[in-house]
């Protein structure tokens, strides 16, 4: 009888214990499957100089389980309060059971901790999800982007709320290769914002409401600025000549009178249909003194859908390896 009532009132009691009752290999495998946990193990990613809250309240958990779980503490939770020490996010720098002094050490003090914190004061990869270098921050209700860690390569903050990029939003991210902030209200960038950014590739902006483009990195080999509302003097004179690496350009759905020039010779896609191009320039795709020069790259061009009548310059495509797509009769 005795043993009985204590079987029951163990199972009383386990489910209360929580995950730290749970044997190792199990609290692992419940780990891997929460969302939650995956997202407290990217914390670490985030910023090495930029310990956040969120390491904060992992500190204090930890140090009353470590009082009252001693050597049961899971070795995984460990290491995502450890210190920003390591570069590495698999991490093992942090021995299981390090005792709490050194985990209350770990206690951000310094000012640059605001630094990790978004508007609404909470870190960034609590409102963002942060997967080794990528940090997703799609559909969470921003209105403007949040301090973003160090080593982030990719980042996606598609629809959200975000009108203005300032000229520090990337700052010392020289990782950065590409930024994804489609479907936003985004109407003006700071001229600094996108130029001190030495990785990046690709520059997604469509679905917002630019008039005008800042001054681009020149590693760009993606600009895609689909359904905004560009003008032809939003465009510098010289915007995509010095992009030596842009493969593919889309500037469909927006307002331009004219095909922006001059374009790089890397170029393999122009995409302008849904404008209000009326007219080509001399020289649009080839250089009208250079008889033997061709752009091979260049085969997708694409003006349909524009007010032009593509049959009026018919020495605008000799260089081109196809004709445009448009409206030629
Ligand atoms: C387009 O231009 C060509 C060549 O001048 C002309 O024959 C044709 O009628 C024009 N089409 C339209 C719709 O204006």
């Amino acid at each position: 009888m005795k043993f009985w009532a204590f079987l029951t009132l163990l199972a009383l009691l386990l489910p209360e214990a929580g995950p730290a009752s749970l044997p190792k290999k199990e609290r692992k495998r419940r780990e891997e499957q929460s969302p939650e946990e995956s997202k407290a193990h990217a914390v670490p990613h985030v910023g090495h100089d930029v310990p956040s809250v969120d390491d904060y309240h992992e500190v204090i958990d930890l140090s009353s389980y470590e009082e009252d779980y001693g050597d049961q503490l899971p070795e995984v939770e460990l290491s995502s309060a450890a210190p920003p020490a390591g570069t590495s996010p698999a991490r093992s720098t942090v021995p299981p059971r390090t005792p709490s002094p050194t985990l209350t050490g770990t206690r951000p003090t310094a000012p640059g901790r605001l630094h990790s914190l978004t508007s609404g004061g909470l870190p960034t990869c609590l409102v963002c999800v942060c997967l080794g270098s990528s940090v997703y921050c799609d559909d969470a209700d921003l209105d403007h982007l949040p301090p973003l860690p160090r080593t982030t390569a990719y980042l996606y903050a598609r629809f959200n709320r975000i009108t203005h990029v300032g000229a520090g939003a990337f700052q010392g991210l020289t990782k950065l290769k590409r930024i994804d902030l489609s479907g936003n209200l985004i109407s003006s960038i700071d001229a600094e914002a996108l130029h001190p950014l030495p990785a990046l590739q690709d520059l997604i902006l469509s679905e917002n409401r630019l008039a005008a483009l800042p001054p681009l990195p020149r590693g760009t080999e993606i600009l895609d600025v689909r359904r905004n509302r560009l003008r032809s003097s939003g465009i510098q004179p010289e915007a995509f000549g010095a992009l030596e690496r842009l493969q593919f350009l889309y500037l469909a759905d927006n307002l331009l009178d004219a095909i922006p020039g001059p374009l790089p010779l890397s170029l393999r896609s122009l995409h302008l249909q849904n404008n209000r191009i009326d007219s080509l320039q001399r020289g649009a795709f080839c250089d009208p003194e250079e008889h033997r020069h061709t752009r091979r790259p260049l085969e997708d061009i694409r003006l349909d859908h524009n007010p032009i009548n593509l049959s009026l310059f018919p020495e605008a495509y000799f260089c081109l390896p196809r004709l445009p797509i448009g409206r030629f009769t």
